[in-house]
């Protein structure tokens, strides 16, 4: 369905909405996202109040870690992209919005993500980060098979176990960990000093960034003065990040001699391979695979079937083997892991600075913002756009993009900081991760439909994404390749 495309014609409105009393009015609002609305409802019912998709609102966390909790808010699929063009928006400091973590979480430096591109250094860490990629994409579909196989051998062992079930998210966590450093530098993290320790020093390392964004479950009273109100003391981090950055700086080495010759230092390069690698690809790891296998074990058996039939058809294409060129055969699956990342993306929020006097045009209307206002988007509202997607909008429809129909609707999926139809490149804030991360989602199909038939399992909601059970595996009866 095409969206509706009016606005461009009605004369420039003032953007609706209210901060409130200054101070009351955001922790009044920082209360309502976390604890008596959640985030989706406080979005929908701001959009709902003021009869617009462009709203002035508060932002979480607030007082005493934001400056400024203000933000004009675009929550639909027309106005979002505005985020998405360097002529309008500057993207310095703002990748965890309206605060920023310490730079003494990160080696003393800005890291890539907080860099707008107007910025040289971004372009020399970006450059890098694409070589990085580039120069081991031979390495990526072995890497990823050798290590999910041997999770998913755990999962079963576990569910042979009397009454037996198997967590995927703690699996996920430790299996990533190793995938990632393996695929990028060769050396799995485990077997170095860092040994089993390394996905739970990122975990704390991420959560001293982003605890003013979550909510634990515990009660208010002790969430507010301790995850909301104050950063937590990066001294008691140091030594974790200490360890991870000992681990990068002699596994990476040959990304680091790359670096060199683009002009950055050793130091500064390392630390931003941790980041990109720790918080950027691990920390989007840990959220996307529960979330595709939440998706995916909802479905059920129908959805299961086809997959087996289209995963299995291009291996034994391909002579029994994982090609790059049998999974680009799987449209599916890939269509399966685009829906995935519409419906949930795992990065939810978007933030850019007006570098100008602007016009924002919604579905309905155009609005106008000043040079130096904050723009925000909440990234499911505006790719669950029923102007968009239709009465489905908020379905996993996994064939959704195929075909030539499906695809016209690619250009409204919008995890990477950037539609799914265009790319990264040094002049944008899209990810560069981009395609390994769509790569990596149809891997992960793969090896779960060429080693059976169908699955089920628990799904239920956590810290920042979906929780995944395993109940029952049965295991490939016909057809399952190499
Ligand atoms: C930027 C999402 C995986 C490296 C971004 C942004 C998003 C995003 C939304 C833009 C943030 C902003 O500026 O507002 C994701 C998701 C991933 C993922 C959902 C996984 C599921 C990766 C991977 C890499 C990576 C595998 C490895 C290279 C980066 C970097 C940036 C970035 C370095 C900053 C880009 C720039 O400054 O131009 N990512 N990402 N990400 N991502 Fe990813």
């Amino acid at each position: 369905m095409a969206s509706s495309d009016d606005g461009g014609s009605s004369a420039p409105r003032d953007v609706p909405g209210s901060y409130g009393l200054p101070l009351v009015g955001a922790v009044r609002d920082r209360l309502d996202f976390y604890y008596f609305q959640g985030q989706d409802k406080y979005f929908e019912s701001r959009v709902e109040r003021y009869g617009s998709t462009v709203v002035r609102i508060n932002v979480p966390p607030g007082p005493f870690m934001a400056r400024d909790p203000r933000v004009v808010a675009v929550l639909d699929a027309k106005s979002f992209p505005v985020l998405f063009d360097m002529d309008k928006v500057e993207k310095k400091d703002l990748f965890t919005g309206t605060y920023m973590p310490s730079t003494s979480l990160t080696g003393g430096y800005r890291v890539c993500s907080y860099l707008d591109p107007s910025e040289p250094t971004h372009t020399k860490v970006k450059q890098m980060l694409f070589s990085l990629l580039l120069s081991r994409k031979d390495d990526v579909i072995p890497t990823f098979r050798s290590n999910f196989s041997a999770l998913l051998a755990t999962v079963e062992s576990q569910l042979a176990k009397s009454g037996g079930k198997a967590d995927f998210n703690k699996l996920n966590d430790v299996t990533s960990f190793d995938f990632i450093g393996e695929a990028y530098f060769g050396v799995r993290p485990s077997a170095t000093d860092l040994g089993s320790g390394g996905p739970t020093k990122a975990a704390k390392w991420l959560i001293w960034q982003l605890h003013p964004l979550v909510t634990l479950g515990l009660p208010m009273v002790l969430e507010e003065p301790l995850l909301h109100t104050f950063h937590l003391p990066p001294f008691l981090v140091k030594g974790d990040y200490r360890a991870l950055y000992k681990y990068f700086s002699t596994a990476a080495k040959q990304a680091l001699d790359t670096a060199e010759g683009l002009g950055l230092s050793r130091e500064e390069a390392c630390h931003n391979l941790l980041f990109a690698t720790t918080f950027n690809s691990y920390g989007g790891l840990k959220v996307l695979f529960p979330g595709l296998l939440a998706n995916v074990a909802n479905a059920g058996e129908k959805l299961h079937e086809k997959l087996v039939a289209e995963i299995r058809g291009a291996v034994a294409e391909a002579g029994g083997k994982v090609t790059l060129a049998a999974v680009e055969k799987m449209e599916l699956a890939k269509s399966v892991v685009w829906e995935s990342l519409r419906l949930d993306p795992p990065v939810k929020f978007q933030y850019g600075h007006a570098k100008k006097d602007l016009l924002i045009e919604s579905h309905d209307a155009v609005f106008q913002v000043k040079k130096g206002e904050m723009l925000f988007g909440y990234q499911p509202c505006a790719t669950k756009d029923p102007r968009v997607f239709g009465d489905t909008a908020k379905e996993f429809v996994p064939d959704r993009f195929v075909g030539e129909e499906g695809s016209k609707l690619l250009q409204y999926v919008y995890w990477s900081n950037g539609r799914e139809t265009e790319n990264p490149s040094v002049d944008n804030k899209q990810c560069p991760g981009k395609n390994f991360v769509v790569l990596v989602g149809r891997l992960f199909l793969v090896e779960l439909f060429l080693r059976y038939d169908t699955f089920t399992a628990e799904v239920a909601t956590e810290l920042l994404g979906a929780s995944v059970v395993f109940t029952a595996v049965t295991k490939a009866t016909s057809g399952a390749g190499s």
